[in-house]
């Protein structure tokens, strides 16, 4: 059976590959695919470096929070969350509710490589960004493993990841059938 319209949500660190698997998995479902940090640019026309630069880290998870209730209130979607999101217990119980969670797993070696390439993520603008990405991991992977599917990325292409995930969810709304 397809999967059911639904909101999918990537979860997962930055750099494991949200946004180019999520664009790879909206196509395969044939769904809108939103990217979560994109929404909150242009609801404070501010980029991310600029909202935590004027305003502060908490100020950012306050909008986070109010852009991701309302994407999770609407219509089905492919939705890219960002790294944090998941982790903040309102918006984690609103995904939990409203959508299927994928966590995309990724080593530190990787998350090191893909997050090397840009300085758009104020988190990493640091001394030692392997550090805290480390760090992070430690904090976070207890969290992101409560989503509803893994899927390890590390040596995958991302229209490969996305088959991976479709077949996943296939198997979710098949085991869901069998349930009732
Ligand atoms: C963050 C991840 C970023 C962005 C912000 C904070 C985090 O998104 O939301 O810089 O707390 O992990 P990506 O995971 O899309 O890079």
């Amino acid at each position: 059976m397809p999967v059911p319209s639904q909101i999918i949500v990537l979860v997962g660190l930055m750099g494991s590959g949200k946004s180019r698997i999520g664009k790879e998995l909206a196509r395969l479902l044939n769904l809108p695919f939103i990217d979560a940090d994109r929404e909150i640019e242009k609801a404070a026309t501010y980029t991310i470096s600029e909202i935590f630069e004027r305003f502060g880290e908490k100020e950012f998870r306050r909008g986070e929070k109010e852009v991701m209730l309302r994407l999770l209130s609407g219509d089905a979607k492919v939705l890219a969350s960002g790294g944090g999101a998941f982790i903040q217990p309102e918006i984690k119980a609103l995904i939990k509710q409203k959508a299927i969670s994928v966590w995309l797993k990724a080593n530190l070696e990787t998350l090191v490589n893909r997050t090397s390439r840009s300085n758009r993520r104020p988190l990493l603008q640091v001394k030692n960004p392997a550090e805290r990405l480390r760090q992070l991991m430690e904090e976070r992977y207890p969290t992101y493993a409560e989503a509803d599917i893994t899927v390890v990325t590390d040596q995958q292409k991302p229209q490969d990841t996305a088959w991976l995930i479709k077949t996943e969810l296939d198997r979710l709304g098949q085991d869901k059938e069998t349930d009732t």
